[in-house]
C-alpha cells in the first residue's frame, strides 16, 4: 500500500458537530455585527508580501518568522494572509471607500495562516471573526467595538473571559517613550534574558511579555507608557473608559499591554480566557490611526478586533448543537420504486421540507431503523402496494398514494 498522506502540521479538518458549532458561531457573529451596521467583506487569501511587511511591521514575529510566503512566479512576492486588518485597509483604499459615510464598518470570518509552533489553540491555519470600523477617531467607536466583542463572547457562552485595555498613544509619544525604555533596559542589561537584550533596539516593548524572572524584576520598575500619554491621547483614553464604565463593561487597565502587531495607536485591548492554556488570548484589537498612511493612503483613522474561532469554541465548551430536524425519510421496497422515491424526496425539498433519501440499499426494516436513528418525523416507503407513511412521533401508519404524501404531511401541520 502507498504511504497515507496526512493533513499538514497545525491544520485540521472540520467535521460533523464541529461544523455545526462553527455555523452557530457564524450566525451569532452575523446577528451581532450586522445588527450594529457592519457589512461582510472577503479579501483574497494571499496578498503582496509588502502589505504585511509594511502594515504589520518588519520587527514583529508575524513578519519575521511566521509568514507563509509563496513563489509568485513572475509576480512580486505573495504571502498567505497572517491577519485581516492590513488587507481590509488595502481594500478600503482600493475601492475608494472614503466616499462612503464614515466610519465604514466591515466584518469578516476567514482563515489566516501563521507558521507558528502548533499547540492547543494555536494552529498554522486558523479562523478569525473580525470587525473593522474605518474613518473615525471618535472614542465612541473604540467603546462600541469593545462592547460588540464582549457581546459576541457572551452570546457564545465563552467562560472565564477577562478584558484588559491600554493605550499606546501616538507614534511620537511612543518614540519618546521607547527611548526612555531602551535607556532603562540598557542600564539593567546584565539582569535581562538574552532574547530581550537582543530586541532592545528592535522592539523594547516586548520585554513586558517576558516570563524570565530577572527581566520581570527590571520591568516592574520600568517607566510606563500610560504615564507618558499626551493630553489628547490621555483624554481619548479617559473617554473610552468612561463609556465602558457607563455601560457596565468590566475591564482592567493594563499599562503593559502589548500586542504582537506594529500598527496600533491609542486604544488596545485583549480578551483572555482562563479556560485556555498558554494561548489565553481569545480576541483582541485596537486603533490603527497610522496604518493607512503606512500602506500608501491618506491619513484615515481606524479601529477593530479579531477573535480566534477555535479559541472561542474551546472556551465555550459548547454542547453539540442540534442538526436541522428531519421532516421526511423516503425509502423504497424494490428498485422499481427508486425513481418515484427520488422524485418524492425532491418534491418534498421543493415544498420546503427537509427530506433524505435512502441511498445505502438497506432492507425495508433497515430503512425504518435508519429513519428513526436520523430523527425523522415521517418515513415514507414506496412499494408494490402503495406508499406506507409512518408518523414516527405517534407511531400511526397508513398506506397512501405516493402523490398524496405531501398532502398528508401538510395536514399534520408540518
Ligand atoms: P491577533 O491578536 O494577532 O490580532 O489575533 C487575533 C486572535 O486570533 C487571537 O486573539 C487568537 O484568538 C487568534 N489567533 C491568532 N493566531 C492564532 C493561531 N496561530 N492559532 C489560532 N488562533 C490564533 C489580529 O490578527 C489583528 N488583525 C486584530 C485586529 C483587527 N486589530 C485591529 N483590527
Amino acid at each position: 500500500m502507498n504511504a497515507r498522506i496526512q493533513a499538514p502540521r497545525g491544520t485540521f479538518d472540520v467535521l460533523g458537530d464541529e461544523a455545526l458549532a462553527r455555523q452557530g458561531l457564524e450566525e451569532h457573529s452575523r446577528r451581532i455585527l450586522e445588527g450594529a451596521g457592519y457589512r461582510r467583506i472577503e479579501t483574497p487569501a494571499f496578498e503582496a508580501t509588502e502589505l504585511f511587511a509594511r502594515g504589520v511591521g518588519e520587527s514583529t514575529d508575524v513578519v519575521q518568522k511566521e509568514m507563509f510566503t509563496l513563489d509568485g512566479g513572475d509576480e512580486s512576492s505573495l504571502t498567505l494572509r497572517p491577519e485581516g486588518t492590513a488587507p481590509v485597509c488595502r481594500a478600503y483604499l482600493e475601492h475608494g471607500m472614503h466616499k462612503l459615510p464614515q466610519p465604514v464598518k466591515l466584518w469578516y470570518l476567514s482563515s489566516f495562516f501563521r507558521r507558528e509552533r502548533p499547540q492547543k489553540g494555536r494552529f498554522r491555519q486558523f479562523w478569525q471573526v473580525g470587525a473593522e470600523a474605518i474613518g473615525s477617531d471618535d472614542p465612541g467607536v473604540d467603546a462600541e467595538v469593545v462592547v460588540l466583542l464582549a457581546e459576541l463572547l457572551e452570546a457564545l457562552g465563552c467562560r472565564g473571559v477577562r478584558l484588559r485595555i491600554g493605550s499606546l498613544g501616538t507614534p511620537a509619544t511612543r518614540a519618546a517613550y521607547r527611548e526612555e525604555l531602551q535607556a532603562h533596559l540598557r542600564s539593567h542589561e546584565d539582569r535581562l534574558a538574552p532574547e530581550v537584550v537582543a530586541r532592545i533596539d528592535l522592539n523594547p516593548l516586548r520585554a513586558f511579555d517576558s516570563d524570565h524572572p530577572g527581566t520581570q524584576e527590571v520591568m516592574a520598575a520600568a517607566p510606563r507608557l500610560l504615564d507618558r500619554l499626551t493630553g489628547d491621547d490621555a483624554e481619548h483614553f479617559a473617554a473610552v473608559r468612561a463609556m465602558l464604565d457607563d455601560v457596565g463593561q468590566a475591564y482592567e487597565v493594563d499599562p503593559t499591554l502589548v500586542r504582537g502587531l506594529d500598527y496600533y495607536t491609542r486604544t488596545v485591548f485583549e480578551f483572555t480566557s482562563d479556560a485556555l492554556g498558554a494561548q489565553s488570548g481569545v480576541g483582541g484589537g485596537g486603533r490603527y490611526d497610522g496604518l493607512m498612511e503606512i500602506i500608501g493612503g491618506p491619513h484615515t483613522p481606524g479601529i477593530g478586533w479579531a477573535a480566534g474561532v477555535e479559541r472561542m469554541l474551546l472556551t465555550a465548551g459548547a454542547p453539540a448543537p442540534a442538526e436541522a430536524p428531519l421532516d421526511l425519510y423516503v425509502g423504497f421496497a424494490g428498485q422499481a420504486h427508486r425513481t418515484a422515491a427520488f422524485r418524492l424526496a425532491a418534491d418534498a425539498r421543493r415544498a420546503g421540507l427537509t427530506a433524505r433519501l435512502e441511498l445505502a440499499g438497506r432492507s425495508v426494516k433497515g430503512q425504518v431503523k435508519q429513519a428513526d436513528r436520523s430523527g425523522a418525523r415521517y418515513v415514507a416507503i414506496l412499494g408494490d402496494d402503495g406508499t406506507s407513511l409512518k408518523d414516527m412521533e405517534t407511531g400511526d401508519q397508513q398506506t397512501v398514494e405516493a402523490a398524496t404524501v405531501m398532502h398528508h404531511i401538510a395536514k399534520a401541520g408540518l
